[in-house]
C-alpha cells in the first residue's frame, strides 16, 4: 500500500481539502473501492446502500461523493436541496450502462404484471422507470418481500439478479448485463487461490458469476464482508472475490487477519479514477455537480425511497449459499 505520510504534494492537497471542506460546509463520501488515499480522508466510507443512507442524512450543503456517476446521481436524487458532487466526471459505471430506460419500457411492454426491482447500480432514467430499487446488501430481502403472485424483472446486473433468485427461492427475469471487474473472476482462479493459499476462507460479493459463487464460503455486498470477516477468529486468512480498494479497509480493520485478492483482474478502472488532485479542484471549483432533471428526479426517487423504507434497520445479512 502506497505511504502518502511523507509524500509532501499529497500532504499539502489534503490540507487544502481539510480548509476548503469547512468553507464549503462539506461532507465527503467515499465508496469501499476507492483508492486507500481517497477512503482515508472521506468522513464516512461505505458500501452503496449505506452511502444513500448516509447522503439522505447528512445536514452538509455540500456532498463530495467519491465514487461512480449513479452512486452521485443517486445522492442528488434524495438530497435536491445540496449540492453533489462528482469529483470525476468520466467516472461511470460499465454494468449501469447496460439497461437504458428505453430498453426497459420495452421489457416492461413484454412483461407487464412484472415488478421491476432495479439494482442502484442504474441511471437516473432507468430507476424512475422502475418500482423499487436494491443493492447488493439487501437485494435478496426485497426480492422475498415481494408479491410471489407478481414476476420479478432484475435490472440490469444478472449475476446479482440469479443469486437473489437463488436465495428467495423466486423465479426472476434476469437481464442481460454485468460488472466486467467481477464477471472476470473464474472458478479457475478461485482453485488457484485455494491452492495458493491453503485454508483461506474465500468471500465474495454476489456481482460474480454464479459459478464462481458456489465455491464461497460466505457473500455478501463490500460492508457485508467487512462484518462478516469482524466475526472470525484472529489468525484467520481470506480470499476475497472482489474490487481490490475492499482491502484496504479489511486491513486496517482487523490487523490479526490476513487478506489476499482473488484474482489480479479484480480492479474497476472507474472506481480508481480519483486522486486527491480532483477532490481538491472538485471543493475549490465546485464541479462537478450531478444534476438529475426534476421529472425523473421524482419518480427515481420513489424507487429509491421505496428500497430505503422497506429495509429499515436491515443493512448486512450473512448469506451463504452452500
Ligand atoms: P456494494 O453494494 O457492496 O457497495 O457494491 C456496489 C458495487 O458497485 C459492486 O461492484
Amino acid at each position: 500500500m502506497k505511504d502518502i505520510s511523507n509524500d509532501a504534494l499529497a500532504q499539502e492537497l489534503l490540507g487544502q481539502i481539510a480548509r476548503l471542506k469547512k468553507e464549503r460546509e462539506a461532507v465527503i463520501l467515499a465508496h469501499n473501492y476507492q483508492p486507500p488515499e481517497i477512503q482515508d480522508l472521506a468522513d464516512f466510507t461505505g458500501d452503496s446502500l449505506e452511502l444513500s443512507r448516509m447522503a439522505a442524512k447528512t445536514p452538509a450543503k455540500v456532498i463530495v461523493f467519491c465514487g461512480v456517476q449513479f452512486m452521485g446521481e443517486t445522492a442528488a436524487i434524495l438530497s435536491p436541496d445540496k449540492t453533489v458532487l462528482l469529483p470525476v466526471l468520466e467516472a461511470g459505471c460499465t454494468l449501469a450502462d447496460y439497461a437504458t430506460a428505453e430498453r426497459l419500457r420495452e421489457a416492461k411492454e413484454k412483461n407487464p404484471d412484472a415488478v421491476v426491482v432495479t439494482y442502484v447500480n442504474s441511471s437516473a432514467e432507468v430507476k424512475a422507470e422502475s418500482d423499487i430499487c436494491c443493492t447488493s446488501a439487501n437485494a435478496v430481502q426485497i426480492v422475498q418481500a415481494i408479491d410471489r403472485n407478481r414476476p420479478i424483472l432484475f435490472v440490469p446486473d444478472y449475476n446479482l439478479g440469479h443469486y437473489a433468485a437463488k436465495m428467495a427461492q423466486r423465479e426472476i427475469i434476469l437481464w442481460d448485463g454485468c460488472c466486467p471487474t467481477h464477471a472476470l473472476l473464474s472458478t479457475f482462479a478461485i482453485a488457484e487461490a485455494r491452492k495458493k493459499w491453503p485454508g483461506a476462507q474465500v468471500i465474495m460479493h454476489p456481482e460474480c458469476k454464479p459459478e464462481t459463487l458456489e465455491l464461497a464460503d460466505f457473500i455478501g455486498s463490500t460492508s457485508g464482508m467487512l462484518s462478516y470477516v469482524k466475526t472470525q477468529p484472529a489468525g484467520t486468512s481470506f480470499i476475497v472475490g472482489t474490487e481490490v480498494g475492499l482491502l484496504h479497509r479489511m486491513q486496517k480493520e482487523n490487523p490479526g487477519k490476513t487478506f489476499h485478492v482473488a484474482s489480479d483482474y479484480l480492479i474497476c478502472p472507474m472506481m480508481k479514477m480519483t486522486t486527491l488532485k480532483d477532490v481538491k479542484d472538485s471543493l475549490e471549483k465546485m464541479r462537478y455537480a450531478v444534476k438529475v432533471e426534476a421529472s425523473v428526479r421524482l419518480r427515481a426517487k420513489a424507487a429509491v425511497d421505496a428500497m430505503l423504507q422497506y429495509t429499515g434497520t436491515v443493512v448486512h445479512k450473512s448469506q451463504k449459499m452452500k
